[in-house]
């Protein structure tokens, strides 16, 4: 979603705006803007497109001021053009938002019966003109931006910025993330730590509702009652906040090479010797008669892996949705149910409804978060995190399979916990996980020969991905990477599936990617890949020496992996569905890192 920065600093601000945005830039990039206050006098610059648009804009057109806001958007309510940029401005108010205001229109309504005119398609003016409104009836900024914040419904992080006010802004969260950083005679406002990291280490995260009035040396929280609150400082690592491509080209390929390291860490979080061990509340699966788990695109394809391992090793009934579908189905949900939500980012709109949905009605709510400040993790009875470190590039890759090993290891406690896994089971797989980042090293190296498939692949319209059991999800998000950043149509079935229907698409230009281990199901998968080759379809097929060996010779490459036991193979299958995805994305020249229309963390539903 949107960005959110804001500075009462003692150096000019326009600089350090733009440095802090550049760190948010991964939330939303469809535009860019910052106004400062400098001599009393409140201006704004704005610029289409990428931030450095308005770092170009700056150089020819600076804005002088030491206190100042800035925005990096991603587009609800109007098209990406200037004048629908952040910040808006109205007279004396600029502010800048994430997140929708759902009473827009009504309010927009009682403006112009008052006289005032839009000049942008968005929802934020209008928070910006009715400030103004109040503020031209005889009311302080202060007083004028509380009356404002209660009138709007809907999801927002907001920051106000004020004409003649150059020690002043105010900040509210409802349902978006914003946290005041403490400097020293300078204070901050941001969306998360990642944006301040540079400027602070001393963070506020302010809870749902609050609103805070900022000054250089004080800020002053209210709840949503309107009563001032004491909300703690915490003390964040730099280098959880670190936020470098370490030298590689992209994001990305830095967040897919370091999956070994993160995964052999979070491993490490988990076990205490041969046993798992969960951070905070006790999970005891013996009394958990069914598990709902939700989540939104990639997290929701862990969910659907976890969902065999689940039902398989533990025995444990698991159903599974999207959280955008889960929360209007008003699902029932029955005794001794645990619901448990995926998130990355933690703030997943759709997915945070879905978890208040639950909240009275399952026995526990469990979350799988990479921000353990995040709201999904401060509303969950048990927030267990995925140690992925800060993932920038908008396609999720390693918080994928940091996600897969919180839930198989979820899975595997749950196996032990119900008497289906003995202690030795679970010491001897414990320690094909710990082996596991080396294998994914090898996996690595396998790059070359993807980065050739790749370049054909990048030629194509359409591609399919087929798999079996583990391998059907891993499929399903080696088409959901191909799309989001390669832009090319990809879809995912179960390769069981494929004489139903699928199977009329192929022809020699529609590449199908087989993902195949040789296990349990791999006969069944290659009888289905014998379909595709009969009717001369081209196919990329990923699987193991033994798998390779038996599969046959007509596929048109051959991609293999090292062997692992079948239950972490989605694990290592998830290494070549990415490589496959960037490579393709590279030899079409798209923008990896900051694919278009999408944005890291979906606020809005
Ligand atoms: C795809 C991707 C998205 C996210 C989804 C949920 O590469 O990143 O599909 O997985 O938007 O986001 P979180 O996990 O933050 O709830």
């Amino acid at each position: 979603m949107c960005g959110i920065v804001g500075v009462l600093g003692t150096h000019e601000v326009a600089p350090i705006l733009i440095e802090a945005l550049k760190r948010l830039e991964y939330r939303g990039y469809d535009s860019a803007g910052i106004a400062t206050v400098n001599d009393g006098v409140l201006d704004r610059r704005r610029a289409v497109g990428k931030l450095v648009n308005l770092s170009d804009l700056l150089v020819h057109d600076p804005l002088a001021g030491k206190s100042g806001i800035g925005h990096t958007r991603w587009a609800t309510h109007g098209a990406p053009t200037t004048k629908n940029a952040h910040p808006h401005q109205s007279g004396p108010v600029a502010v800048v938002h994430n997140g929708i205001i759902e009473n827009f229109r009504e309010l927009r309504a009682e403006l112009a019966a008052l006289g005032m005119t839009p000049v942008s398609e968005t929802d934020t003016e209008t928070i910006a003109m009715l400030t103004q409104h109040y503020m031209s009836q005889g009311l302080g900024p202060i007083e004028a931006a509380n009356e404002t914040i209660d009138r709007l419904k809907g999801a927002f992080a907001l920051v106000f910025l004020f004409q003649g006010e150059g020690d002043l802004m105010i900040a509210a969260r409802k349902g978006s993330p914003l946290a005041v950083g403490h400097g020293d005679g300078e204070m901050y406002v941001g969306s998360d730590a990642i944006a301040l990291a540079t400027l602070t280490d001393r963070i506020t995260y302010l809870e749902e509702g609050d609103r805070a009035f900022v000054t250089r040396t004080s800020v002053e929280i209210r709840d949503s009652e309107g009563r001032l609150v004491n909300r703690a400082i915490k003390q964040i690592h730099m280098d959880a906040a670190r936020v470098d491509k370490a030298g590689y080209k992209h994001f990305m390929a830095k967040e897919i090479a370091e999956q070994p390291t993160v995964l052999a860490d979070a491993l490490r979080g988990y076990l205490d010797g041969d046993t798992i061990s969960l951070p905070g509340e006790p999970l005891d699966f013996t009394k958990i008669e069914r598990l709902t788990l939700v989540a939104c695109g990639t997290a929701f394809y862990a969910c659907l892996t976890a969902k065999y391992w689940f039902e398989q090793l533990a025995g444990l009934p698991v159903e599974v949705d999207v959280a955008s579908e889960f929360r209007y189905r008003e699902p029932p949900i029955t005794a001794h149910t645990v619901a448990l939500f995926v998130s990355q980012s933690g703030e997943t709109a759709d997915t945070l409804a879905a978890l208040r949905y639950c909240k009275d009605k399952a026995d526990k709510i469990v979350s799988v978060v990479n921000v353990a400040e995040s709201s999904i993790a401060r509303e969950s009875d048990l927030a267990l995190p995925i140690h992925a470190g800060v993932e920038v590039g908008v396609a999720s890759t390693k918080a994928f399979t940091c996600q897969l090993n919180v839930l198989l290891l979820l899975a595997l406690k749950a196996a032990v916990d119900r008497g289906r896994m003995t202690p030795e089971a679970l010491a001897e797989t414990l320690a094909s996980l710990r082996a596991l980042p080396g294998v994914l090293n090898a996996a690595m190296d396998r790059s070359d020969d993807i980065n050739q498939a790749a370049r054909q692949i990048a030629e194509a319209r359409d591609v399919l991905f087929l798999g079996r059991g583990l391998m059907y999800p891993l499929a399903l998000e080696g088409a959901l990477k191909l799309k989001e950043i390669s832009y090319i149509h990809a879809e995912a079935y179960a390769s069981g599936e494929l004489k139903h229907g699928p199977i009329a698409l192929i022809d020699k230009s529609v590449p199908v990617v087989v993902m195949a281990p040789r296990d349990a199901l791999f006969d069944k998968t290659v009888s289905n890949m014998q379909e595709v080759l009969a009717r001369g379809g081209k196919v990329l097929l990923i699987t193991d020496a033994a798998g390779a060996a038996e599969a046959g010779q007509d596929v048109w490459k051959t991609i293999i992996l090292p062997e692992v036991p079948s239950i972490l193979s989605p694990l290592l299958y998830a290494i070549p569905a990415q490589l496959l995805a960037y490579h393709t994305a590279i030899a079409k020249g798209t923008d990896v890192d900051q694919p278009r229309n999408l944005a890291k963390s979906v606020t809005v539903e």
